[in-house]
């Protein structure tokens, strides 16, 4: 996989992601939905929404999402809920969206935007993009491209001097549409 980056200007670090309260998951919505780009929303066709994960979408078929991606395994409601409240209590850190199609309650399209926090670049941040998937029977209407918009949206909000994401060398064309270039290459280690 090949590495993919774009450098964003910092802007207002922290302002628009304090933390949720532990004991308070209460609140819908993973981060603040005040973090999603209203360009891209506007940009959407009638009936989709681009927003911040709820726990309710366990209901609207996340995860069968993030199988067309790759292996999920079984995850049960209980331990779902347990992941969204750590996401939610670490707003400033973890920022998964979806696009849902309300005609039919579904999620189509989701992504992930991890900010990392450096020392580097005077504690400076960077973005991680992650976990993008298209629903296979929703693809080529441009929602790959908003949840890219919408995440680098994110990054740049939360401060972060680039965002960069992995990819296959099949998936290189998208993401120089959604503006990025590549660089350097990607390394790993199973465990
Ligand atoms: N190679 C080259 N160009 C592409 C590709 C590709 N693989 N996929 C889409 N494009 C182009 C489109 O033709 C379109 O071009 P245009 O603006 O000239 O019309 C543009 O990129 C935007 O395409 P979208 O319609 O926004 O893409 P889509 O909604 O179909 O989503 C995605 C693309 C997310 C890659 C989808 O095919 C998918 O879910 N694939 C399976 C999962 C996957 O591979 N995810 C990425 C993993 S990498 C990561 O998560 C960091």
């Amino acid at each position: 996989a090949s590495q993919l980056a774009i450098e964003a200007a910092p802007t207002v670090a922290d302002a628009a992601a304090p933390a949720a309260p532990a004991e308070a998951p209460a609140v819908a919505a993973c981060f603040p939905p005040s973090l999603i780009d209203p360009d891209v929303q506007a940009a959407l066709p009638d009936g989709y929404v681009i927003r911040p994960l709820e726990a309710a979408d366990f209901d609207k078929g996340y995860l069968q999402l993030l199988a067309e991606l790759t292996e999920v395994g079984s995850i049960e409601r209980d331990a779902f809920n347990a992941r969204f409240a750590y996401f939610q209590q670490h707003n400033d850190t973890y920022c998964p969206l979806v696009i849902e199609d309300t005609n039919v309650g579904k999620v189509v399209g989701a992504g992930t935007v991890v900010i990392e926090h450096k020392f580097l670049h005077e504690l400076g941040k960077v973005g991680h993009i992650e976990d993008i998937v298209v629903d296979a029977n929703q693809r080529g209407k441009k929602l790959g491209l908003r949840v890219i918009a919408a995440l680098v949206f994110i990054s740049k909000q939360l401060g972060s001097y680039k965002t960069i994401l992995n990819c296959s060398e099949g998936n290189i064309g998208f993401y120089e549409k959604c503006g990025f270039t590549k660089k350097e290459v990607e390394m790993v280690m199973y465990h």
